[in-house]
């Protein structure tokens, strides 16, 4: 039975979405296969173009999740495919003991790119690969092993990456240590100071908004004390920027209107223009000691690739362009007006907005109300993702080309779902 001509599904020699969802089930993860379908967005993703993609069954939807960021620049951006097209006429993945003048390249660009003294960059291929590159660097600089965080914090599920984050993601694989790794309350200063009180921290990492656990904005000044608090205890600052970061408000880094100066800053999804895995770790010179010490310390076979470093560089040339950095302005004031209108249209039902430049945590009432506004919106051809340590919030996250006129339809839908959700709140009250 043929159910779908999604050139996509054909690509693999499936013809039914439904075959897709029962080899998931069997060979891939059956939990997270049966929780999507249980809740009604049984999506298998297959064409997809710009700042939309379809289902292979034809549902098409207007991404404002772009998996975190991956896709800023869109799907399948064009002139990211040609930059990819190009290496692949003379280069490959590269062998990542020597080095390579697209790795050369990239990490010049990054470190002309990032406020401080920056002095070196690592490569890998994801998120959570580089957070640890930071960590370890932290540890050697300061030979100290202490690590603090924010409760709610996500900064990737890899070795040591993920002892940051939520416990909900560490006991099952036995990985807390809590003497090692510390947590404290959000935009909590005093907490903050009290975890570097005996001077045995190594670093702090900060994702400039924290974007899992909602986006909750920094108070203004937090993440400057906090930095100063480093400074005074011999720890370093470490910059996730890996949601927040490439061009998606009003600076590169969204930390440059934050008055930081990191010690480490790490980057990843964006970096790839969603084409080709690549993230990076740009250091100091106090957390880079260890590349001239022992430059095979950390070994990434995939790590900064010559493939990926050709792409890296067209998304920070597209990224920097004035023309783009101009739209990025004229989005948040777009957005920044609608988010207004709706709220004081609904003010019980979406209660606060928390936006910069093109990324947004929408906070409606009630304890999960964002998974069902996700759905709602799914069904009417917007995806956007619920915050997974906050499932009040909806996380908004346009793509920084995205066209006004395509602005424009999201918010007509996220004000029709606002306002659905706002007669059936009023009813269960009535
Ligand atoms: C802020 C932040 N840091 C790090 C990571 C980890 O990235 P990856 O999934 O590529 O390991 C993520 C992933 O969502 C993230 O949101």
């Amino acid at each position: 039975m043929v159910c779908s001509i999604d050139p996509v599904l054909q690509t693999y020699g499936y013809t039914c979405k439904q075959d897709v969802l029962d080899d998931s089930i069997e060979y891939w993860n059956p939990d997270k296969t049966q929780f999507w379908i249980d809740d009604g967005i049984d999506l298998v993703m297959g064409e997809r173009h710009g700042y939309t993609f379809s289902d292979v069954d034809g549902h098409e939807l207007i991404d404002v999740h772009l998996n975190g960021g991956t896709f800023n620049l869109g799907h399948r951006n064009p002139e990211v495919i040609a930059a990819l097209s190009d290496a692949l006429e003379s280069v490959d993945i590269g062998n990542h003991h020597f080095p390579a003048p697209g790795r050369a390249a990239l990490a010049k660009k990054l470190i002309e790119l990032t406020p401080g003294a920056m002095s070196k960059v690592v490569f890998g291929s994801g998120g959570g690969e580089v957070v640890d590159v930071a960590i370890k660097s932290a540890r050697y600089a300061t030979g100290k092993r202490k690590i603090v965080s924010i409760e709610k914090a996500f900064h990737g599920h890899t070795g040591l990456a993920i002892n940051t984050g939520d416990e909900r993601f560490l006991k099952m694989f036995n990985c807390d240590e809590p003497d090692e790794f510390i947590h404290v309350p959000f935009n909590d200063l005093s907490a903050m100071e009290a975890a570097l009180a005996d001077d045995d921290v190594a670093a702090v990492i900060m994702e400039t908004i924290p974007a899992t656990y909602g986006f909750p904005m920094p108070n203004p000044g937090y993440l400057s004390a906090v930095k100063d608090l480093c400074t005074a205890h011999g720890a370093l600052y470490i910059a996730d920027e890996v949601q927040t970061g490439l061009g998606r408000t009003r600076d590169l880094w969204c930390l440059q209107h934050h008055d930081v100066e990191p010690d480490i800053l790490v980057t990843s999804k964006g970096l790839s223009g969603g084409i080709y895995p690549i993230s990076a770790v740009i250091l100091n010179e106090k957390a880079a000691g260890w590349l001239s010490e022992d430059g095979f310390a950390h070994m990434s076979t995939f790590g900064g690739s010559e493939l990926g470093c050709k792409v890296a560089l067209k998304v920070l040339e597209i990224t920097m362009r004035a023309e783009t950095r101009q739209h990025v302005a004229e989005l948040e004031e777009f957005f920044k007006k609608r988010f207004a209108a709706i709220q004081e249209e609904y003010p019980d039902t979406l209660l606060d907005v928390r936006q910069d430049g093109t990324i947004a945590g929408l906070v409606f009432a009630g304890e999960d109300a964002a998974v069902r506004v996700s759905k709602m919106l799914y069904d009417r051809g917007v995806w956007a993702i619920f915050a997974t340590l906050d499932k009040s919030v909806l996380q908004f996250k346009a793509g920084i080309l995205m066209p006004l006129e395509q602005a424009n339809v999201v918010m007509d839908t996220i004000r029709e779902v606002t306002g659905i959700l706002d007669a059936q709140r009023r009813m269960a009250v009535a």
